[in-house]
């Protein structure tokens, strides 16, 4: 097992602190591009599929430096290096996290001789998901899952619509909040339905309600081959079987929940865009674990990111981060990245249990742009606090819509340029002081390949900020405790038992019961 040095008991972590109160606290990006003329080179890079230019961020090339040195002597690299041997990293639920394993192409080295089982599973699911979309008597396909086994899926089947097959309409539902599952069944003829109960652990409550109550419309509408009409993607076959499953897609403890959409819940995506397609999908996020394997520090594009991370949440002390994507494809992205990001590294302990002294997982948020220009946006260019933006734009259209994308671009640009050069007015309301962070990533076109290179990047960078604060980015047992008490006051809904409650809870109990 490696062994990590806290990222606050290092020498870089002190000489950072200082080089953050001699003068690089009051870092002025305006001042930095006048002062390099090549800020841009050296502050942006291609990693495959992503353009990333990380030049309007509030940093030097003193702290980048600085930020390397504290990632070596971190052990980041035998972090990074444990992960992909297969060792539990995951220690608090004494797993290995494999999820590059998904990717990997057939035949290469990898840990154990997971990889051919994971082929095997990987082409059944794929042979499956051709079947069905040749299947013209199947027009609906409803995911049942919730957390990883929704965000992942849902995101992509959006972004990737261009592709999706012609004649087949997905819908996802998540929440126990019948009026979700509701609202996607009016409509549906269960002949015409297939439906998928992604559940890794198969005792989510959510997804088991609405698979049970998936699965009672089915049969009193006249649905009798669940066989054919039902299929589950899950770790937990055994227990899809018992819920009278029979057709299903396992995957492994080794794959995290928000890490499993390029396991057999990523079917949706499949079924969505093709064998085909879901193949480009791993073959893009597999550039990107190589090239996050064995780039060196300095041009390793996620790990500058992590690196960055740590520098604006510790030593800036920035306590959020937004993400704008410029492409309406990608609107769920911002609520995917949430659950990557914050179930991750959402963490107050180190591996060893003991309370950690600076903070960690930023909160991340967003809106697709131009939407956002118009909502929140005046707080990012005018607002107290300062919050580092993420734009994400594409290059090329796939509408052929005249005069459309050159605006959406032209407003991403313009943003970030207005954010940070300002704008001087004495009178105060119109006065932009400038100097506000961002990052800019360019994807040439959004494919199966780009978006899955992107995802990849976003999830190593995660790694790397998590490896940095010595925490386990791989648990969350954050959601357990509400999942529990959830147990308990649901039986009170309809008996009226307070006993033991606290006085609010008891109240608003009381409150809902009363007609
Ligand atoms: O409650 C959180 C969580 O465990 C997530 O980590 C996970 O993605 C989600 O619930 C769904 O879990 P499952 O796939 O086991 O239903």
């Amino acid at each position: 097992m490696s062994t990590l040095a806290r990222c606050d008991r290092t020498p870089a972590w002190q000489e950072l602190g200082r080089h953050f109160a001699s003068g690089a606290a009051r870092f002025d990006l305006r001042q930095a591009f006048d002062a390099d003329a090549k800020r841009f080179e050296r502050f942006s890079q291609q990693a495959p599929n992503v353009f990333a230019d990380l030049s309007k961020n509030l940093i030097d090339a003193r702290a980048e430096e600085l930020l390397f040195a504290l990632a070596r002597q971190c052990g980041l690299q035998a972090r990074i290096d444990a992960m992909f041997a297969g060792e539990r990293i995951n220690a608090t639920e004494d797993r290995a996290v494999m999820h590059f394993l998904l990717r990997a192409p057939k035949g290469q080295q990898g840990p154990g001789t997971e990889l051919a089982v994971v082929h095997e599973t990987l082409d059944a699911m794929l042979a499956y998901a051709e079947r069905i979309r040749g299947d013209h008597t199947i027009t609906d396909v409803v995911n049942i899952g919730i957390g990883g086994s929704d965000l992942g899926p849902q995101m992509a089947v959006l972004a990737l619509d261009e592709f999706v097959a012609p004649g087949k309409h997905f819908h996802f539902v998540s929440n126990v909040d019948g009026h979700e599952l509701d609202g996607v069944l009016q409509g549906l003829a269960p002949e015409h339905t297939l439906f998928l109960i992604a559940s890794k652990t198969f005792t989510t409550a959510e997804t088991m309600a609405n698979a049970r109550s998936a699965k009672r419309w089915f049969e009193q509408s006249g649905g009798t081959d669940i066989a054919g009409h039902f299929a589950a993607l899950t770790t937990n076959v055994e227990a899809a079987r018992e819920f009278g499953i029979s057709t299903t897609f396992g995957f492994w403890d080794w794959v995290g929940g928000r890490y499993s959409m390029w396991s057999a819940i990523g079917l949706p995506i499949a079924l969505a865009i093709g064998a085909e397609g879901f193949r480009a999908f791993l073959a893009g996020a597999h550039a990107m674990d190589e090239h996050f394997r064995s780039t060196p520090l300095e041009q390793n594009l996620p790990v500058r990111l992590g690196l960055l991370d740590v520098w604006y949440r510790n030593f800036h002390r920035f306590t959020s981060r937004s993400i704008a994507p410029y492409h309406s494809g990608l609107k769920r992205l911002p609520a995917y990245l949430q659950q990557l990001e914050m179930e991750s590294n959402g963490k107050q302990v180190d591996l060893d249990g003991q309370l950690l002294p600076y903070g960690t997982s930023p909160v991340l948020w967003g809106e697709p742009g131009t939407n956002g220009q118009h909502a929140y946006f005046q707080m990012l260019h005018q607002g107290t606090d300062v919050v580092p933006l993420e734009f994400l734009a594409v290059r090329d259209a796939t509408h052929d819509l005249p005069g459309h994308h050159p605006k959406l671009l032209a407003n991403a640009l313009a943003q970030a340029q207005a954010l940070m050069q300002g704008k001087k007015d004495e009178g105060g309301h119109r006065n932009f002081s400038g100097n506000r962070p961002s990052t800019f990533f360019v994807l040439e076109r959004l494919t199966p390949e780009s978006l899955g290179a992107f995802i990849a990047m976003y999830e190593h960078r995660v790694f790397t900020s998590g490896a940095l604060w010595g925490i386990n980015s791989f648990d969350q047992w954050g959601v357990e405790l509400g999942k529990v008490l959830a147990k308990d006051i649901e039986p009170r809904l309809s008996s009226g038992d307070v006993a033991g409650l606290d006085a609010s809870t008891a109240g608003l109990l009381q409150r809902l019961r009363q007609r």
